[in-house]
């Protein structure tokens, strides 16, 4: 299975890769993930991203698609749960092409629909672990001792573009950009809309079921 989770910054995308990724037995692939990774290990790739996402665009197409069909090749033969990646119209041609010449197509398309405001306080709330990469919200999904991951205690820290300034951007990037693949999965006939401002859980079952 290849399936695609799709929606605005702040969505809930990684939320619900984390929680459906070990159910479904697939590989979770994010591209803002391993963007992060190699900015963090000091990679070329990693130097070159940097700025464009400090300021809330996106890494140029050439970089992403030869970063993620590298990663996808390597792991062929895995289900995969791709979340951030396609986000421009010639990322998801690019990905057309890969898995076809694999002889493998996207199963599904899910659309996490969340309007801005939401998203910009979802952003601004958002808390991650440096170490294993969980994420909470402030008020939604805090942890159980403030300001300390659950899982290993290490102190969470706030992501450089959940600005305001930046998410503003980052949401101007993601109606211009990454909105018309809505319509171009649609037209595929592979998109299934889902309400992502309900609880975890219930955004959980019903994107499961989405995939189904
Ligand atoms: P990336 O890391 O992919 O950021 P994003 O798509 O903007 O998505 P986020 O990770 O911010 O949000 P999410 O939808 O995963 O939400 P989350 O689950 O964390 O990309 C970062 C940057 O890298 C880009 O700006 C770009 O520069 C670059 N990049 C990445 N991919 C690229 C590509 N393909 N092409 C070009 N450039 C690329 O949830 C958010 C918050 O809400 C959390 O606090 C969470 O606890 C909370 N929450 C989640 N669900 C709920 C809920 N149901 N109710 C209440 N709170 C909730």
């Amino acid at each position: 299975m290849i399936a695609v989770l799709l929606g605005p910054p702040g969505s809930g995308k990684g939320t619900q890769a984390k929680r459906l990724a070990p159910k479904l037995q697939a590989l979770h692939l994010s591209s803002g993930d391993i963007l992060r990774a190699e900015k963090a290990a000091g990679t070329e790739l990693g130097k070159k991203a940097t700025d464009y996402m400090d300021r809330g665009e996106l890494v140029p197409d050439s970089l992403i698609i030869e970063m993620m069909l590298g990663r996808m090749t390597r792991e062929r033969g895995k289900s995969i749960l791709l979340d951030g990646y396609p986000r421009t119209l010639a990322q998801a041609e690019a990905l057309d092409e890969g898995l076809a010449r694999s002889g493998l197509k996207i199963h599904r398309v899910v659309n996490i629909d969340v309007p801005d405001a939401e998203v910009e306080r979802r952003m601004t709330g958002r808390r991650s672990c440096p170490t294993c990469g969980a994420v909470y919200h402030v008020e939604f999904t805090p942890p159980g001792t403030a300001g300390k991951c659950d899982k290993d205690a290490v102190d969470l820290v706030q992501r450089n573009d959940d600005k305001p300034e930046v998410v503003r951007k980052r949401l101007v990037t993601y109606h211009h950009q990454t909105q018309p693949l809505v319509d171009y999965y649609r037209k595929c006939g592979l998109l299934k809309d889902v309400d992502g401002i309900q609880a975890p859980e219930e955004v959980e079952a019903k994107v499961e079921a989405a995939l189904a």
